[in-house]
């Protein structure tokens, strides 16, 4: 925790600077109550930008202002008019990869007055965290074509793990277990495919035994990847703190992430825990092109991810703080988490979550 709190924002397109208003109106707020000395500096990298100058998404200058600052609070990015995978690799991936942002968070917590698909599930069955590693596995962009547009192509897109990336990732969950410290017993769940990918999947097995047994008062617990998809439907309660690889943790977040009351809750943090890393913390919802300049989109991902800012940044009671004012408004004041159909605009939920911080 420093004196100064300083915070890039990057709010990005259509509903992104929309929402990343209603986490900025917040956050100023809170820092006000909890005395912390605020400095915020937007930076503006869109789409729209893209488009304006040429295919240039984010500059090599822009990088470097960004490393440094400790935590960036993203929007989100996504243009009807550009082609997938420029943005995603050009932005996402890559300031994941440039700021070696080896975790990505995602807490999955069933608000008060959220709605679940699952029946009969409540907020107290609904409380784990997903530590996804983040820089690894068939996203590093490794691969290629043989005989490309023929028909004897062959195309190979390889995943990479190393020693290194299991081991700080899957130490940095069996940490968050301890600090969690759940009453219900301290659990890490490895979510693999060891009876398949067998050296990949093996090294991070070998890796959590190793490092699992630095940590005996936490219990160590694996999951089929496939498995872990059934159970998390069928018994949510029963998980902690997973740990998994990037791929897979891109899939089961997803699903997660619905479980929780989809993308207008849902907040992420790509974290890197070094010192003098620069993290970047997001709501899980994407641009959605059709709600932009509504004011009808929900910024409760937004203002969570907030509040996992504030505590990745030793801002701990600020970060609690934001974390009770979004139960109570979800709670007592929403009618639904649905775009258009809160009972309140865009900006009325920052205003509201300010009136009850
Ligand atoms: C996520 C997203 C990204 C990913 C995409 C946009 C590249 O789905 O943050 O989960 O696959 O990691
Ligand atoms: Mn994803």
């Amino acid at each position: 925790m420093s004196d100064l709190l300083r915070v890039a924002t990057l709010g990005g397109d259509c509903t992104g600077p929309e929402v990343v208003a209603e986490g900025v109106k917040v956050l100023k707020e809170v820092a006000k109550l909890e005395n912390i000395k605020l400095e915020l500096v937007d930076f503006d990298i869109s789409a729209t930008r893209y488009l304006k100058n040429g295919g240039v998404v984010i500059t090599d200058e822009e990088i470097a202002e960004l490393g440094k600052f400790s935590s960036i609070l993203f929007g989100a990015v996504g243009h009807p008019d550009v082609k997938p995978g420029i943005l995603e690799k050009g932005l996402l991936l890559r300031l994941r990869f440039v700021f070696d942002q080896y975790i990505n968070l995602r807490p999955v917590k069933l608000f008060p007055g959220v709605e679940t698909p699952l029946k009969n599930k409540g907020p107290e069955d609904l409380d784990f965290v997903v530590v996804r590693e983040n820089t690894e596995d068939m996203y590093v962009g490794v691969g290629g074509y043989l005989k490309k547009g023929t028909p004897d192509e062959v195309a190979t897109q390889t995943a990479i793990y190393t020693r290194k990336g299991c081991e700080r990732c899957i130490r940095w969950a069996f940490e968050l277990a301890r600090k969690r410290n759940n009453p219900k017993g301290k659990k890490v769940t490895l979510v693999a495919k060891t009876n398949v990918l067998t050296y990949g999947h093996d090294l991070w097995m070998r890796t959590f035994q190793e490092v699992g047994a630095d940590y005996p008062d936490v219990q160590k617990d694996y999951n089929h990847v496939d498995a872990c998809c059934m159970w998390l439907v069928k018994s949510p309660e029963y998980y902690d703190v997973i740990v998994t690889t990037n791929m897979f943790g891109d899939i089961i977040t997803d699903l997660a992430g619905v479980l929780q009351g989809g993308m207008g809750v849902a907040a992420g943090g790509n974290i890197n825990p070094d010192k003098g890393g620069t993290s970047m913390f997001e709501p899980m919802g994407g641009s959605a092109p059709k709600y932009a300049g509504m004011n009808i989109i929900n910024p409760i991902a937004t203002i969570n991810a907030v509040s996992m800012l504030l505590d990745h940044e030793g801002y701990s009671a600020a970060s609690k703080r934001v974390m009770k004012a979004i139960q109570f408004v979800t709670g007592t004041k929403m009618k639904s988490q649905v775009a258009g159909k809160m009972g309140y605009t865009t900006s009325e939920i920052g205003d509201l979550i300010c009136e009850n911080l």
